[in-house]
């Protein structure tokens, strides 16, 4: 299994690089890359940890390199929130930064699935698919915008206010990667009760907890280290899947279209990746109103990225 990633060496690709080094299948084969001129010494610092996974850092020159033979490739490069800007705000520095990596993965590494990190994911992933359909090489079931820091999050502060272990909840979260684009489903949290008030203060939280680490950085970056263990913990079911284990992770993936061409909800994943889109159930009033809501405005960010990538 050879797991690749793209921007490893910045805070989220640093943290996820440590993680797959230390938790990999043995037998893996880790490829870093970065244009930042520290990225073999990164791979050489990790290279020390003493598991069987092999690590290889590659700088500036060493895209196709990086990217041979790869069975998953994650892609946190990109330039991070500050504060003041939202993701959307993002954009134009990180969708170029997008379409010459993955024009590159297609060119070398098709079949690899592929997760993609760099904000705004719900226009990312767009200028993704938009990308692998021009060189005719699109698989919907083998690209995904990472959402899990969103299920983490939900998982967390569900615990926190409820006193639970988080381990032990699941918390479905669909819909987008930015702000009101974030559904979570509290009304399908098993064996938990809210009261409205919580519902609206969980959901205002859950959607705001990019910020919530914005703000407390105080200028020094977004989420890394969350951002790092959920894209690890999505990695590791990706591999599972690879390995013929019937694995479920929220991600946003292309669907049959009836919420927005691009949506996060659970998938169940396999040997080609996505194997079932799973339906996300009954919605309760608000979470109702919450979607029909956000749809337009996801709907654009997805337009975006399409427009984006074919200008
Ligand atoms: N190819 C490879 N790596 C790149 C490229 C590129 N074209 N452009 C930038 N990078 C690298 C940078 O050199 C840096 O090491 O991406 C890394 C980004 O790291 P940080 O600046 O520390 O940013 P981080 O907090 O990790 O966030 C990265 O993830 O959540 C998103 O919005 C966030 O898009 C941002 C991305």
């Amino acid at each position: 299994m050879k797991v690749v990633v793209l921007g490893a060496a910045g805070g989220i690709g640093q943290a996820l690089s440590l993680l797959l080094k230390t938790q990999l299948p043995a037998g893996s084969d880790l490829a870093l890359f970065d244009i930042a001129p520290v990225t073999p010494g990164v791979a050489v610092d990790l290279s020390h940890i003493p598991t069987a996974v092999s690590v290889k850092g590659y700088g500036q020159d060493g895209l196709v390199q990086a990217l041979e033979g790869a069975d998953v490739v994650l892609i946190p490069a990109g330039v991070p929130r500050k504060p003041g800007m939202d993701r959307s705000d993002l954009f134009n520095m990180n969708a170029g930064i997008i379409k010459n990596l993955v024009e590159h993965i297609a060119d070398t590494c098709p079949k690899a699935l592929i997760g993609i990190i760099t904000n705004p994911v719900n226009t990312t992933v767009a200028i993704a698919a938009e990308v692998l359909k021009a060189k005719g090489v699109y698989d919907k079931n083998r690209l995904f915008g990472v959402t899990t820091l969103d299920v983490i999050r939900a998982e967390t502060f569900v615990g926190e206010l409820k006193g639970l272990n988080p381990a032990e909840l699941h918390v479905p979260v669909i819909g987008g990667h930015s702000g009101t684009t974030i559904l979570p489903l509290l009304s399908q949290v098993k064996g938990v009760e809210f009261s409205q008030e919580e519902i609206e203060s969980l959901t205002h939280r859950i959607q705001n907890a990019g910020t919530e680490v914005v703000e407390a950085k105080a200028g020094g970056g977004s989420a890394t280290l969350s951002m790092g263990q959920a894209a690890a913990r999505f990695c590791f079911s990706l591999v599972k899947g690879l390995q013929g284990e019937a694995v479920t992770e929220y991600a946003y993936v292309e669907g049959d279209g009836s919420d927005a061409q691009y949506f996060a909800q659970a998938v169940r994943l396999g040997k080609n990746g996505v194997e079932e889109i799973l339906p996300y159930g009954e919605l309760s009033a608000f979470e109702a109103k919450a979607k029909a809501d956000m749809l337009d405005g996801l709907k654009k960010d997805i337009q975006m990225g399409i427009d984006f990538a074919n200008q």
